[in-house]
């Protein structure tokens, strides 16, 4: 018998859009956008620019109105809850608004009572948050200082002043050299863990590699879906085996009759799975190859983007 004093289950799929689409005039933005982001962890949009992804995040943080379809966040309908929906959302937008003249802790403070926190409190709030995303020495110093990766980090920062439990970030990556990538890698990998749902789009797939869970791949205003995911599984059994002497190698596969894609280094192997992996990487090794290299093929985002447009050819 199940116990009444039972929490209720945590709300895991914090996103959920279905057949979502909005135009502007004659211009169809988004036309069937179908997607779910769970929570706790980073979800990617990717497409490339102009494919709809900012309309759809505007109409998910209930900025914009779909002209069809339905979306629930944090278990709300963004048209009839809209203040609920605000609450439960932390978004980024592609470009940070100026308010170059505050300073950072001011842009916080002020962020924080448009979200009705009191003033010590927000204050209290935006120190923290300015901690976090390594801008206390720039807690007085207003934001026109800083470097396009600070400001990135101080708009991070901006977004998550309510404490929101799912954060749309537009274009984070955008422009920011790799070390200020890495960092914001890692604060969004600290976001999910603590339990957030995150989305982050980009049209530069080689921003988000290693920062993403899963991916929505998005094309001509319509998400890709199963099609996608499906790619994504196919491409991570792709593996790239580097051999001293290639020649070698390929003859051993061949004698074995391994299906393979020749390469000038060597050749490229399908695998079922991990296991299997390192059985075929013994089973050359065993049979006198020397190999140098064995791993999958580039990135599975990569490998699915690259497919994505070859389709679209
Ligand atoms: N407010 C708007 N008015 C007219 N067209 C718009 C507006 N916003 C976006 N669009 C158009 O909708 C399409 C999708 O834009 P957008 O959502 O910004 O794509 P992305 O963020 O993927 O680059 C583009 O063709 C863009 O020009
Ligand atoms: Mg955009």
């Amino acid at each position: 018998m199940t116990s009444p004093a039972l929490a209720p289950a945590p709300v895991r799929e914090a996103i959920v859009a279905t057949g979502v689409a909005r135009r502007f005039g004659s211009v169809h933005a988004v036309t069937d956008a179908t997607l779910t982001v769970p929570a706790g962890s980073v979800t990617a949009l990717i497409g490339p620019n102009g494919c709809g992804k900012t309309t759809l995040m505007l109409m998910l943080s209930g900025l914009l109105r779909p002209d069809s379809g339905t979306i629930t966040v944090a278990g709300c309908d963004p048209r009839t809850d809209a203040a609920a929906v605000r609450a439960s959302i932390g978004w980024m937008p592609d470009q940070l608004g100026s308010w170059d003249n505050l300073t950072c802790l001011q842009t916080l403070t002020l962020m924080g009572e448009a979200y009705r926190i009191p003033r010590a409190t927000a204050r209290t709030r935006g120190m923290e948050l300015l901690a976090r995303v390594h801008l206390t020495e720039f807690a007085e110093r207003p934001a026109r200082v800083l470097s396009r990766g600070q400001k990135q980090r101080l708009s991070l920062a901006r977004a998550l002043v309510h404490d929101p439990a799912v954060l749309l970030l537009d274009e984070p990556a955008n422009g920011l050299d790799p070390r200020s990538r890495i960092e914001l890698r890692e604060l969004v990998r600290e976001f999910a863990a603590e339990g957030r749902a995150v989305l982050v789009s980009s049209h530069v797939l080689a921003e988000l590699d290693e920062m993403v869970d899963d991916a929505i791949f998005m094309s001509q205003g319509r998400t890709l879906g199963d099609d996608a995911a499906a790619m994504v599984a196919d491409a991570k059994t792709r593996y790239r085996i580097g051999a001293t002497n290639p020649a070698q190698l390929q003859a051993l596969l061949t004698q074995y009759q391994v299906a393979f894609e020749p390469e000038a280094g060597g050749a490229i192997v399908r695998v079922e799975s991990q296991d299997h992996a390192a059985q075929s990487l013994s089973w050359i090794v065993e049979h006198g190859v020397a190999i140098h290299q064995f791993g999958p093929v580039g990135s599975a985002l990569e490998q699915t983007y690259m497919a994505m447009n070859e389709e679209r050819r």
